[in-house]
């Protein structure tokens, strides 16, 4: 028995080396973790358990024979965050640089299997130079096993990606049919083509950051919906993100413990300014409006005229989705719509209430945005709001213009309480533009066209640009100061708790792709 027990605890003490010390060291040097540093760093103190230690690959192609490592280049297991159950593997990149073939894939099944049966996340940390070369067909085979598990579970567990170091080929889609992917600045790529086949194929030159680097998922693709600017940072942004969602699509999101306050927030009441044309920056607003220091922006480089992100009222999780006039006045775009409409379809997947707050001049007009498919990219997020059945709040606080308006969270869509501040402006178009359409010939006739446009640009704000026509209907159920903007919300949240609300019944719906 001594014998078994020295021979197993060698072959422990193997495994857990992965590619060997010196790769280990070079892993080091780049200024990255090891895959086992990284699952350490994820999970809750020794609640590690490995699943798979020693497998190893089974091919003989290509020398591959005389390369083999016991758990063939990736870490998968079980442990929790803060007390809870979440899945995870982690590719190590000093054993045949993290490539992927059958062995080391089936390892990623399993967990995510084991995820999907027993209703928790899964997290991957990626880092990987794609399909295993030297296997062939079957590295294929193994990456479209994962891809389709990533689809099966999609909605019913969240998933997460971390890249933590270069993510070739097909190392790239497993990510992409993940909920969240985190990079980190100046170790993490992705593409599906590195640089050089880029100059071979486009002749153009190109570095591997510029290609797929973190900023650019970040800003330029919208692949990416976090960066950090080390490993450590992105493995506790992880940590904090899994703390806004629930296990799987069955449960309620996690609450925190909280004690109520003075809810009321004076600065609100001033945070508008006096020109409508001027902007403020709706971040503010948001941070008065929810717990303090309870948000985590989502994709906060990409499309910055539009702000989504987690927060907390009461303690409880919320997925906030704000236009954002600071930046390109807060237009609905391409880019801003399909940002937003992803996020609100998470939110709604996992049972976590939206809340809304609109200043939109409408959609951004030019044969960029048209040619590029501005009608069914916009059409997304009429379809992700009309779609959701979790408790939805808007708060109009300046603009609400033209489809703009019906897109962004409006009652007719299925949102639950919309609230209005004041200053809110509900109308087909801004009141100049208004009055130059509609009083065109009388504006010509007149003696002082520029003064009879003020005139009946001012008649048309007197009765359109307000929150009390659209009140009067009932499409907003308040006028509320702004300084009373978190007690209504806290309280409308509060009474749509218990919400039920389903779809009929279908297949699934075919949101404009
Ligand atoms: C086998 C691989 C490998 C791969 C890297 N290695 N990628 N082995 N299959 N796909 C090995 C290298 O041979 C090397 O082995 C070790 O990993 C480290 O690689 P380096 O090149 O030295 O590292 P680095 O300079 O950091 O470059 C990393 C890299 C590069 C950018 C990822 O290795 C690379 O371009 N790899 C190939 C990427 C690729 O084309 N993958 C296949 C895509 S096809 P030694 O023994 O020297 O340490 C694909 C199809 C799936 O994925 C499609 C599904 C939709």
């Amino acid at each position: 028995m001594k014998e078994h027990f020295e021979t197993l605890d060698a072959k422990t003490a193997q495994a857990q080396l992965g590619g060997g010390e010196d790769r280990i060291a070079a892993q080091h040097k780049k200024g990255k973790l090891t895959a086992r540093e990284r699952v350490g760093l994820l999970l809750d103190e020794g609640s590690f358990q490995e699943i798979g230690q020693l497998v190893t690959h089974r091919s003989e192609n290509f020398g591959l024979g005389d390369q083999k490592f016991l758990g063939d280049g990736v870490v998968t297991g079980y442990g929790t965050i803060d007390g809870r159950l979440v899945y995870v593997f982690s590719q190590d990149f000093t054993v045949l640089g993290g490539s992927l073939a059958e062995a080391h894939a089936a390892k990623i099944c399993r967990v995510m299997d084991l995820a999907l049966q027993n209703g928790a996340p899964v997290i991957g940390l990626n880092d990987s130079g794609g399909a295993r070369i030297q296997e062939g067909v079957v590295s294929l085979a193994g990456y479209a096993d994962i891809f389709y598990r990533n689809v099966r579970s999609s909605g019913v567990v969240p998933q997460i990606s971390a890249i933590l170091g270069p993510c070739a080929g097909g190392a790239v889609y497993s990510p992409a049919l993940t909920d969240f992917v985190m990079m980190v600045e100046g170790s993490s790529y992705m593409f599906v083509t590195g640089p050089n086949v880029v100059k071979t194929v486009t002749h153009e030159v190109v570095s591997s950051e510029d290609l797929g680097g973190a900023s650019t998922h970040a800003s330029k693709s919208g692949v990416s919906h976090f960066s950090a600017p080390n490993e450590l940072e992105a493995i506790s942004e992880i940590r904090r993100l899994v703390g806004y969602m629930p296990s799987n699509c069955e449960e309620e999101p996690p609450v925190v413990p909280y004690t109520a306050g003075d809810d009321r927030r004076p600065e609100l009441d001033s945070i508008i300014p006096e020109n409508p044309n001027q902007p403020y920056d709706i971040r503010e607003v948001l941070n008065a409006v929810i717990d303090p220091d309870s948000s985590m922006e989502v994709h906060a480089e990409f499309a910055r005229n539009m702000v989504v992100g987690f927060a907390r009222m009461g303690g409880r999780p919320v997925g906030c989705v704000a236009n954002q006039p600071a930046y390109l006045a807060g237009v609905l775009d391409i880019d801003a719509s399909t940002k937003a409409a992803r996020f609100v379809r998470f939110c709604d997947a996992f049972n976590i209430p939206l809340l809304v707050f609109v200043d939109v001049p409408g959609f951004l007009p030019g044969t960029d945005q048209e040619w590029r498919g501005i009608i069914t990219h916009g059409a997304k997020l009429l379809y992700a709001f009309s779609e959701a059945t979790v408790p939805r709040i808007t708060v109009i606080t300046r603009k609400a213009y033209g489809g703009a308006y019906d897109v962004m969270n409006s009652k007719h869509i299925g949102a639950d309480m919309n609230f209005a501040w004041p200053s809110a402006e509900i109308a087909v178009m801004g009141a100049k533009g208004a009055a130059e359409i509609i009083f065109k010939n009388d504006i010509a006739k007149a003696k002082d066209p520029a003064a009879r446009l003020l005139e009946k640009e001012a008649e048309y704000k007197e009765q359109f640009a307000n929150p009390y026509e659209a009140a009067a209907r009932g499409f907003v159920d308040e006028v509320i100061r702004p300084s009373e903007t978190r007690r209504k919300v806290l309280a409308a949240l509060d009474m749509l708790r218990n919400k039920v609300e389903k779809l009929p019944r279908k297949k699934h719906g075919n949101i404009p792709l």
